[in-house]
């Protein structure tokens, strides 16, 4: 094994941490090449800097000005070179202080540094590399994004064990998550993500669902245990009832017990409506973590991140550098939420006068941006491709029994209409 990862390896014994690492995530480190070179050019070189593979002219990159006059308030510096592989510190630093005000309780806990990626999927991919071997069990909720699969079996080999998400009583099923939990226990090892709001049925945890679901975590990781908590906090804020627990899940769970180390992926993917430019952060938090040992998984989570997609987008950056810092961010933001209530609340208030349709029953949500209707009766794609076909109107199906409906996506006035349609057509199909 290369000498960075066995120092980093020794850094981090006695963790869950070094426990958990796939066989990958053991071997990596980051290496002192062209990128570590390059860094510490940018500290002492003083007459010439022969590192990086860009092009400068009168000390400025040259550029294709067609592109630049496109960006005119962006300086050629903040538009195209590269940003260096962890992200630019400026936008860590940022990010980091907005994730605190928003998370207020993460002020008294150490967690890492963010670390940037081109887009949480990238995050998801990079943090399965890091951690998942052949053959572990990932747990998450029945309905999830279907993408996790996609990385976490397709590419990793992984095993992933759901568990149903929801109680008769339309709360957060913990106990079918501890059963689960206590049933998959035999590697010593366990991976769990969670993601609210969540991906497909548009449900984030209500405040008196936290401790009870964090205490589930403790007493696993008590017997010994080690987890690894992933967290997609994809549509994190996109709250619209006031009884939602209004911190991310990360934040009890950075600093609950040595056994169980938690990682959060979130973004500006759907947080700051900039789906395109390929900007989220991930970042750790464990009990008990050093800032040492902070840093040895930050290497070898570079050193995966720099054979994988080397950096992310630097004018992505630039332009949320200034967004965070703008005066009138926050403002916006409040205002782009407010419209997405407001859609909410008209599928809320059109459901209710709706009353119980025996045939498309919806699950429980309260945030983000869908809502899923479960299928009494009858095929749920069949239904998906009526409504394309005879209707215009696009939707997703999930396992042939829900329909996801992204109700953010679609005008303020014409939800009713939509609703109406998706009603008529659940009949038709039902015959
Ligand atoms: C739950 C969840 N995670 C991650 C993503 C992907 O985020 P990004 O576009 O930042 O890769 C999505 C996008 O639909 C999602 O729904």
């Amino acid at each position: 094994m290369n000498q960075l990862a066995q120092e980093l390896n020794k850094t981090l014994e006695g963790t869950a941490a070094l426990e958990l690492l796939s066989e990958l995530g053991k071997r990596f480190y980051f290496p002192k090449g062209i990128v570590a070179q390059t860094m510490e050019a940018a500290e002492h070189a003083y007459k010439f800097v022969a590192t990086v593979g860009e092009a400068k002219n009168k000390k400025k990159p040259v550029h294709l000005s067609v592109i630049r006059n496109f960006i005119p308030g962006l300086d050629p510096d903040e538009i195209f070179p590269y940003a260096p592989t962890p992200g630019i510190k400026e936008f860590r630093l940022l990010w980091k202080e907005h994730m605190i005000k928003k998370n207020p309780d993460l002020k008294v806990k150490k967690t890492s540094f963010p670390l940037v990626m081109p887009g949480i999927t990238t995050g998801i991919s990079i943090i399965a590399d890091m951690f998942v071997d052949p053959g572990d069990v990932i747990l998450i909720p029945d309905l999830f994004w279907g993408n996790y699969r996609l990385i976490l079996e397709g590419k990793k080999l992984g095993t992933i064990v759901t568990f149903p998400f929801f109680e008769s009583n339309n709360k957060l099923n913990l106990k079918a998550f501890e059963q689960a939990i206590e049933q998959n226990t035999s590697r010593g090892k366990l991976i769990i993500l969670l993601n609210f709001p969540n991906n497909p049925t548009g449900y984030a945890p209500l405040k008196d669902e936290i401790l009870p679901l964090t205490r589930v975590l403790e007493k696993a990781a008590g017997t010994g245990l080690k987890i690894l908590m992933i967290i997609d906090d994809s549509y994190f804020g996109l709250f619209y009832e006031d009884t939602i627990y209004p911190q991310s899940i990360f934040t009890p769970l950075a600093n609950i017990h040595p056994n169980i180390l938690s990682v959060k992926l979130d973004g500006s993917t759907k947080e700051d409506f900039a789906w395109g430019f390929r900007v989220a952060c991930l970042t750790y938090g464990g009990k008990g973590l050093s800032e040492e040992q902070y840093t040895a998984l930050e290497q070898k989570t570079k050193g995966v991140m720099r054979s994988t997609f080397s950096n992310s987008s630097k004018l992505g950056q630039s332009l949320l550098i200034r967004a965070l810092k703008s005066t009138i961010y926050q403002n916006e933001k409040a205002e782009n939420i407010k419209l997405l209530k407001a859609k909410y609340e008209k599928v809320k208030a059109i459901l209710d006068h709706a009353g119980n349709n025996s045939l498309l029953k919806p699950l429980p949500f309260n945030s983000g941006y869908f809502m899923c209707f479960e299928l009494t009766k009858g095929s749920a794609e069949k239904l998906r491709h009526y409504l394309l076909y005879e209707k215009g109107i696009g939707t997703i199906s999930i396992e042939d029994r829900y329909l996801r409906i992204a109700y953010a996506n679609v005008e303020l006035e014409n939800i009713e209409e939509l609703y109406e349609e998706l009603f008529k057509a659940a009949e038709a199909v039902a015959g």
